[in-house]
């Protein structure tokens, strides 16, 4: 194939603001690893952000107890997880593979601390589970400030539990918990 005719690989960046231990950046991580195969088209990173850098050290370390990975599939776990010395069973603990490892990066982030250095035009920001934590006022100034980052068309997910605090003009609900980002 000439150089000319290569495709550019497709850029995919998601972000899990308050991403705590990892497993929500990790488990988008085996979905867009499925997804991309081996073809090298598509480009996805993941960041993970938390405002705790006791989790993120977890999140770094990446090892999880294997109860806590029941609810994968057992052919993602198989992909994508692996033992260390002992098989799995025997140490109860699983470590995500490092071709996921590499793509995923976690840092702090205080979402009630704009400006957030985080890029711009994200396909997908998840953030769950965390509203809950924040005032009235503070929970619309994260928003706004989140939706921000999100690509036009880009996706927003919150916990099934906030979707009713959501209430920003740039988003269109489109199921429980999932929001798009509406053109300009
Ligand atoms: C209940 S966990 C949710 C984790 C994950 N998103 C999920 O749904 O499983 C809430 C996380 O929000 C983080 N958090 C609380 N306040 C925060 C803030 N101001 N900025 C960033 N993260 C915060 C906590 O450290 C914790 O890891």
């Amino acid at each position: 194939m000439r150089a000319s005719e290569r495709r550019h690989p497709c850029r995919f960046r998601l972000w899990s603001a308050a991403s705590s231990t990892g497993a929500e950046a990790y488990s988008a991580a085996m979905i867009l690893a499925e997804a991309a195969g081996t073809d090298g088209q598509l480009d996805w990173t993941i960041l993970g952000t938390d405002i705790s850098t006791r989790v993120l050290d977890e999140a770094m370390r990446a090892i999880y107890p294997c109860d806590q990975l029941d609810p994968v599939p057992q052919d993602l776990r198989a992909r994508y997880t692996m033992s260390g010395r002992g098989t799995k069973e025997s140490t109860g603990v699983a470590r995500i593979v490092p071709e996921l490892r590499r793509r995923v990066r976690f840092g702090e982030l205080n979402l009630i601390d704009p400006p957030y250095p985080v890029s711009h035009g994200l396909d997908v920001i998840m953030l769950r589970n965390v509203l809950i934590y924040f005032t009235e006022a503070q929970q619309q100034q994260v928003i706004a400030n989140i939706v921000g980052h999100l690509a036009i068309g880009g996706w927003f997910f919150v916990g099934h539990a906030e979707s009713m605090i959501v209430q920003d003009h740039r988003l269109a609900q489109i199921a429980p918990a999932t929001f798009r980002r509406k053109g300009d």
